[in-house]
C-alpha cells in the first residue's frame, strides 16, 4: 500500500509542476492564463497556488508521465489518469485549469479542474476518491490557512476555490473549503482544533443557504462558534472580493455576520406566515428549540431575551420553556 501512496504523491508532485509549467510558460497554457487574469488572479496568487493548465492534448501529460519512468497502469489504478477499459489511458483533467488540492503537509494529494469554456460540463471536476486523497477529511488550503486560523482564532469556510483563493489574495489569509462535497462532521472537528469561531461565508444562492445551515449545524454540534455571512446581490464570496475589495469584505460580510441563532431566526422566517398567529407560535418555538441547543447560559439568555423583545412576550416563560427542552435533552 505505502509504495502505491509514494508513487502517487511523486507523480502529484510532478503533475503538480508540469500544469503549472504548461500555464505559464507554453502556448498551449495561454489561454488558462488569460481566464485567470481575466478573473483577477494575480501572477503571485497563480505561483502561491500552483495553478495549472492541463494540456487538451493529453498524450503531453502522458508522455511527460512516461518520461518521468511513471507505468501509466499504476496511476490507472490509483485514479491518477483515466482509462476506457484497456484503451489507452489518458488525462482527465485535460482542458481544465488546475487547482492542485494539498494535505496538511502541503503535498498535492488530488485536483480540482474548472472548464475554461461556458457550458463545458461538469464545471468542476475533482480527482477521485483514493486512499491519499478522501474528499470527506481534507479541506482546500488548509495547510496554509492553519496558522493564520490559530492567530486569529477565526476560520472562515468558503464554498469553492476561487473563493479561497480570491480571499487570499485579498489579505484574507483563514479561508477553506470543502472539495465539492457537503461539509462533514470530520472536517468540522479538524477546524476546532484550531479556533474557537467559525464563519460559514458560502454563496447567497437558494443552494448555498441550505448548505450554509448544514454546516452551520455540523460546527455548532463540534462545539464552535459559529456566524454565517450573508452575502449581497447573489454575489458570491469571490465576485463579492473582486467587487469590492478585501477590506469590505472584512468588515460588510466577515464582521457583520449573523450568530447561530440569529441566522436561524432570519432562515426560519421564510418557512412561517408570521400574521398567522397559529403559525407565529410554532416559529416562536422552532427559535426556542435552537436556543435549547446553546452550551453558554448567557448566550441562552441573550437570545431568550431577543426574542421576548421581538414578540413581546414574557421573558420568564420562555426561559421555563429552554430549561424544560434542555432537561429532555440529557
Ligand atoms: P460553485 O458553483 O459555487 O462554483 O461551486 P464557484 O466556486 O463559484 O466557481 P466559479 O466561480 O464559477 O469558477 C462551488 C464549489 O463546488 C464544487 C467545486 O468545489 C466548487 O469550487 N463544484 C461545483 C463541483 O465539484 N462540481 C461542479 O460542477 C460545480
Ligand atoms: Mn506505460
Ligand atoms: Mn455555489
Ligand atoms: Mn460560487
Ligand atoms: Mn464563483
Amino acid at each position: 500500500h505505502s509504495s502505491h501512496d509514494q508513487v502517487s504523491l511523486n507523480a502529484y508532485e510532478w503533475l503538480t509542476k508540469f500544469y503549472h509549467h504548461v500555464l505559464e510558460h507554453t502556448k498551449e497554457g495561454q489561454e488558462a492564463k488569460k481566464y485567470l487574469i481575466d478573473r483577477g488572479v494575480n501572477e503571485e496568487t497563480i505561483k502561491k497556488f500552483q495553478l495549472g493548465y492541463a494540456p487538451s492534448n493529453s498524450d503531453l501529460t502522458i508522455d511527460f508521465l512516461h518520461k518521468k519512468s511513471f507505468d501509466s497502469d499504476e496511476l490507472v489504478e490509483s485514479g491518477l489518469l483515466g482509462a476506457t477499459d484497456k484503451q489507452k489511458p489518458y488525462d482527465r483533467f485535460r482542458g481544465r485549469v488546475l487547482f492542485p488540492i494539498r494535505n496538511h503537509l502541503g503535498k498535492t494529494v488530488g485536483f480540482g479542474g474548472r472548464a475554461i469554456h461556458e457550458g463545458n460540463e461538469p464545471k468542476y471536476l475533482n480527482s477521485t476518491d483514493s486512499r491519499l486523497f478522501q474528499k470527506s477529511k481534507l479541506l482546500f488550503n488548509f495547510d496554509l490557512a492553519r496558522s493564520e486560523m490559530k492567530k486569529v482564532n477565526q476560520a472562515v469556510l468558503f464554498e469553492g476555490y476561487m473563493d479561497v483563493i480570491t480571499a487570499d489574495q485579498h489579505g484574507i489569509l483563514n479561508g477553506v473549503a470543502s472539495l465539492g462535497t457537503s461539509l462533514t462532521e470530520h472536517q468540522a472537528a479538524l477546524i476546532k482544533r484550531y479556533v474557537e469561531e467559525v464563519v460559514v461565508s458560502y454563496d447567497g444562492d437558494q443552494a448555498g443557504i441550505e448548505a450554509a445551515i448544514k454546516a452551520a449545524d455540523l460546527f455548532h454540534k463540534v462545539g464552535l462558534d459559529v456566524r454565517v455571512a450573508t452575502i449581497p446581490e447573489n454575489l458570491d464570496p469571490d465576485s463579492y472580493i473582486q467587487k469590492y475589495g478585501g477590506d469590505r469584505f472584512k468588515q460588510e460580510i466577515i464582521n457583520q455576520s449573523a450568530t447561530y441563532v440569529s441566522f436561524y431566526m432570519q432562515v426560519l422566517k421564510r418557512s412561517y406566515n408570521l400574521s398567522v398567529e397559529a403559525e407565529l407560535m410554532n416559529y416562536i418555538n422552532a427559535v426556542i428549540e435552537k436556543i435549547a441547543t446553546l452550551d453558554r447560559a448567557v448566550d441562552r439568555d441573550h437570545y431568550a431575551n431577543e426574542l421576548a423583545t421581538n414578540y413581546q412576550l414574557s421573558v420568564d416563560t420562555i426561559r421555563e420553556e429552554i430549561q424544560t427542552l434542555r432537561q429532555k435533552m440529557t
